[in-house]
C-alpha cells in the first residue's frame, strides 16, 4: 500500500513538471508556429524585382527563406496571420512558375501580384497606383496572313484567347478575342478601403496589361490603350493570374507607376518601396476581413 502511494505521489509530481514545461513553451510559442499549428492557410505577395519584394519581406514577423529554382519565398506573419514574400524574378514565365510553386507548397489563402508598371493612360501619373480589376495578357497576338513582300502590321493584329478551347489557338475563330482574367472582388474590397492611406498619389482601378515586352513607341502603347483598355503596362500580371485561375486561387495584381511614356512621366525606382507600403496595409486589411467573419 505505501509503495503505491509513493508511486502515485513521483507521477503527479512528475505530470506537474511536465505540464508547467509545456505550459511555458506555449506562452513563448512564435506568431509563425502558432499560425501554422491554426493551420490557416497564407496570403502570397509577389513581387519581380528586390526593390519590388524585399521591402515587403523586411516588414513580416518570424521570417524564414526558403528557395525553389531561382524563387525565393520569405515566410512570415503580418498581425499573427502567415503571410509569404515571393521574390519572383522578371517576367511571364517566372512569375507562371512561381505561382504554381507557391500554389502547390503553401496553399494560399490569396495571392497580390504587386510592382512597377508603365502608363498606358494620360490620366496616370507616375506614384499613381492601379488595382487590377481586370488583367490581360498583351502579348496573346495573332497576325494577318500575309504573303512575302507584304510587310508586318502590328496594327492589323487580333488578340488571341489560349484559353478559349483545347484546339488550335491559331485556327479557332472563337479564340480571336481578349481574355480577361478578373481580380478578386474580396482583395479588391480590401485595397479599396485602405485607399486613403496612400498619399504619394491616386489609387484606381483598372486594367492591367502584361507581356516580356517594354513598349516605348507611344503609338503602340495608344493602341493597346484604345484595344485592350490597358491603363499600365508591367511582365507579370496576366502570368500570375492565368495560374491562379486555374487553381481557382483569388488573386489581385497591384501596380505602381514608375514611368509614363505617354505624358512624359520619367522612371523613378521609389514607387517599388511605396507600393509595398500600401500593399502592406491591404494586406492588414485583408487579413482583418477574414479573420472577424
Ligand atoms: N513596361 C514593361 N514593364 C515595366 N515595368 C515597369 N515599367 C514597365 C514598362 N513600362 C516592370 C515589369 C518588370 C520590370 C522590367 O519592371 O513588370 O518586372
Amino acid at each position: 500500500m505505501k509503495t503505491t502511494f509513493k508511486k502515485f505521489t513521483i507521477a503527479l509530481i512528475a505530470l506537474l513538471v511536465i505540464s508547467a514545461i509545456a505550459g511555458c513553451s506555449s506562452s513563448e510559442k512564435s506568431e509563425a508556429e502558432a499560425a501554422k499549428e491554426n493551420d490557416l492557410q497564407p496570403i502570397i505577395v509577389q513581387g519581380p524585382m528586390p526593390i519590388e519584394a524585399e521591402k515587403f519581406a523586411s516588414k513580416l514577423t518570424d521570417v524564414e527563406e526558403e528557395k525553389s529554382g531561382a524563387f525565393v519565398f520569405y515566410k512570415g506573419t503580418v498581425d499573427g496571420y502567415p503571410v509569404i514574400v515571393t521574390k519572383t524574378g522578371k517576367g511571364m514565365e517566372n512569375t507562371a512558375a512561381a505561382t504554381a510553386v507557391a500554389i502547390e507548397k503553401y496553399d494560399p489563402i490569396a495571392i497580390i501580384n504587386q510592382g512597377t508598371s508603365g502608363g498606358h493612360d494620360p490620366e496616370l501619373h507616375v506614384f499613381d497606383v492601379v488595382l487590377g480589376e481586370r488583367t490581360v495578357n498583351l502579348g496573346s497576338l495573332k497576325t494577318q496572313n500575309m504573303n512575302e513582300g507584304e510587310g508586318i502590321h502590328p496594327k492589323e493584329w487580333i488578340p488571341m484567347d489560349l484559353m478559349a478551347s483545347e484546339g488550335s489557338a491559331g485556327e479557332d475563330p472563337d479564340a480571336e478575342k481578349i481574355r480577361y482574367f478578373e481580380g478578386d472582388e474580396t482583395l479588391l474590397e480590401a485595397a479599396h478601403a485602405v485607399k486613403d492611406t496612400y498619399t504619394k498619389g491616386k489609387v484606381v482601378d483598372g486594367t492591367i496589361g502584361s507581356a516580356d515586352v517594354w513598349n516605348n513607341e507611344v503609338d503602340r502603347i495608344n493602341w493597346f490603350h484604345e484595344n485592350f483598355g490597358s491603363s499600365v503596362e508591367e511582365m507579370e500580371g496576366a502570368a500570375g493570374a492565368q495560374i491562379a485561375k486555374s487553381y481557382d486561387v483569388p488573386f489581385l495584381g497591384i501596380r505602381v507607376l514608375s514611368n509614363n511614356k505617354v505624358n512624359n512621366g520619367t522612371y523613378n525606382p521609389d514607387t517599388a518601396e511605396a507600393n509595398q507600403e500600401y500593399v502592406y496595409e491591404v494586406v492588414q486589411e485583408y487579413i482583418s476581413m477574414k479573420t472577424e467573419k
